[in-house]
C-alpha cells in the first residue's frame, strides 16, 4: 500500500512539525513527509527537519521576490514532491488560488482556538490567548480544519476544548493549548492516512 505523502508549511518553532515527525519515527503515524517548506529563512522547524532527514526548502521573500513567483515555486515543489495532502503547521502566509484549488480538501490547518472565535486575520500566536483571557472566556481550545480560500473558514475536521484557569496568562495557555494541538493534529492525520490506504487512492505497489 502507498502511503500518504505530506507536506508540511511552517513558519516558526515548529513544535507541531515534530509531533508529526515523532509520530512517523514511532510508526504510529503511516505517513511520509514529502517535504517541508517555510517561508521564513531562519524558523527553527526547517533544522527540526533537517535533524529528521526530511528535505526541507525556504520560499520566501528573499529568494523570489515577488508573490507570483513564491506561489509557483511552492506549488511546483509541492507535486514535484508528489504530496497527497498540505499540512499546514503554523505557516503565516496565505496560499495562492491555485494551490487551494488545486488541492482542494486535501489542505489542513492547526489554529489554537475554538473557531469560530479568535480567527482569521490579526489572530496568531499569543494575540489569540490575550483576547480569550482578556474576554474572560471560562474555556478554548484546538481545531483543526480544511483550508478554503478564506482565512480560518473551511470545513471543521475536530475541535477539542481545553478548560481557562484561574490565573492562566497568554504564555501558560499557549504552552497547554499547544501540548493539545500535537495530539489533535497527529490523531487527525492519522484517521486522515488510514481512510487513504484503504481508500480510493490506495495503490498496490507488488
Ligand atoms: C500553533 O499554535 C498553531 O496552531 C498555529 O501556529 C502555532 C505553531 O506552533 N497555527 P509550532 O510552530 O508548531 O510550534
Amino acid at each position: 500500500m502507498q502511503r500518504m505523502r505530506i507536506g508540511v508549511l511552517v513558519s516558526g518553532g515548529g513544535t507541531n512539525l515534530q509531533a508529526i515527525l515523532d509520530g512517523v519515527t514511532s510508526g504510529d503515524l503511516a505517513v511520509t513527509v514529502a517535504c517541508v517548506v517555510s517561508n521564513r529563512k531562519e524558523a527553527y522547524a526547517l533544522k527540526r527537519a533537517e535533524k529528521s532527514g526530511v528535505e526541507a526548502y525556504y520560499i520566501g521573500k528573499g529568494n523570489y521576490v515577488d508573490r507570483l513567483s513564491r506561489d509557483r515555486a511552492l506549488l511546483g515543489l509541492l507535486k514535484s514532491k508528489q504530496v497527497d495532502y498540505i499540512v499546514l503547521a503554523g505557516y503565516l502566509d496565505i496560499l495562492s488560488p491555485e494551490i487551494v484549488t488545486e488541492f482542494e480538501n486535501r489542505i489542513l490547518n492547526i489554529h489554537p482556538s475554538l473557531i469560530p472565535k479568535y480567527c482569521g486575520k490579526g489572530y496568531f500566536g499569543l494575540k489569540v490567548h490575550e483576547a480569550v483571557i482578556e474576554n474572560g472566556d471560562s474555556k478554548t481550545g484546538v481545531t483543526v480544519h480544511y483550508v478554503d480560500s478564506g482565512i480560518d473558514t473551511g470545513a471543521i475536521i475536530r475541535q477539542v476544548q481545553i478548560a481557562v484557569k484561574e490565573g492562566d496568562t497568554p504564555e501558560l495557555l499557549s504552552k497547554r493549548v499547544l501540548e493539545v494541538e500535537h495530539e489533535v493534529l497527529v490523531s487527525v492525520l492519522k484517521e486522515i492516512a488510514d481512510r487513504f490506504g484503504g481508500g480510493e487512492h490506495a495503490k498496490c505497489i507488488d
